[in-house]
């Protein structure tokens, strides 16, 4: 019993697969569910993966269960898959979906049986995630090692408590459509000055990437690194001011809480 079943395999479920394969996970050994042929038939030319449509029949001998479907599925979905669980010796259920929660989970299956909730993100699609993972009281130190060792196949893996789950979910889990915003907002900027869309395009995509190689490796903090490019009544001062005082700052407080409380909102459903 070594087979990882990805329940759900759309751009989270995929991310993982390519990680695990990359690695070196015989792809066999991985079996991919979805509803569509086609997107099955695709896993299955892209990673050499095996597919299904039947979840039951994926999760009968998988050591380990990763749950990637929308948040409002999940619930019902492991009920479904309870028996099937519950047959085999010792399989640990791994949740992406945004908030719900390990005890929703957890009651939904048969007793004892090992969850860890997961928050990713979407740069696991490149192998630059962030996960996050909360493990349930029936997970042992070694499953939860195994699972911290899967997920860091696409990215790094930190484990935190679940009472901090739905302020991840609004940090990690969404930020990088916060910079994509960023990004795009940038761009349209470099338009409204008079440069061409695709100029504008390659300047802001680069200078993204390029911040964000500089935050990943520079021994500065991103506050020091803002000073060292901040001199003294230049330029980018004056920008800087213009976005202080159109509330940028404020506005990310106010997205990031928006973002936990939907995260909450989405868990109470269950
Ligand atoms: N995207 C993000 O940035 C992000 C970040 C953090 C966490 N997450 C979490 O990751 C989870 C997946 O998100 P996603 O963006 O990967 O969604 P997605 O692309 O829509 O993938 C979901 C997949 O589930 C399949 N599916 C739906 N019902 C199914 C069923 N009954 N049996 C088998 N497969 C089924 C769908 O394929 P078919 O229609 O072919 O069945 C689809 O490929 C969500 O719970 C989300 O909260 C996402």
């Amino acid at each position: 019993m070594s087979d990882i079943a990805i329940i759900g395999a759309g751009n989270i479920g995929e991310a993982l697969i390519a990680g695990l394969v990359k690695a070196g996970r015989d792809p066999q050994s991985i079996i991919a569910t979805n509803r569509t042929p086609e997107r099955s038939e695709f896993l299955e030319r892209e990673y050499g993966v095996r597919t299904t449509s039947d979840n039951v029949q994926a999760v009968d001998k998988a050591e380990f269960v990763f749950i990637c479907v929308k948040p409002q599925y999940v619930v019902e979905m492991l009920g479904e898959l309870s028996d099937a669980i519950d047959n085999n010796d010792s399989t640990t259920v791994v949740s992406l979906a945004a908030g719900i929660s390990v005890a929703a989970m957890e009651d939904a299956l048969a007793a004892g049986t090992p969850v860890v909730r997961a928050m990713p993100n979407t740069p696991m699609l490149v192998g630059k995630g962030m996960n996050s993972c909360s493990p349930g009281r029936f997970v042992s130190t070694e499953q939860l090692g195994a699972v911290r060792e899967l997920l860091g196949t696409v990215g790094d893996t930190v484990v935190v408590s679940e009472s901090d789950m739905d302020a991840v979910c609004a940090l990690s889990g969404s930020a990088p459509a916060y910079y994509f915003l960023v990004t795009e907002a940038l761009i349209d900027a470099g338009v409204q000055m008079g440069l061409p869309r695709d100029l504008a395009t390659t300047l802001a995509r680069n200078s993204a990437a390029g911040a964000g190689a500089l935050i990943e490796s520079s021994e500065d903090d991103p506050v020091q690194l803002r000073a060292n490019i901040s001199s003294p009544a230049g330029t980018t001062v004056a920008a800087l001011r213009e976005l202080e005082e159109s509330g940028i700052r404020g506005a990310f407080y106010r997205a990031v809480e928006a973002c936990a409380l939907r995260s909450k909102e989405l868990g109470a459903q269950d």
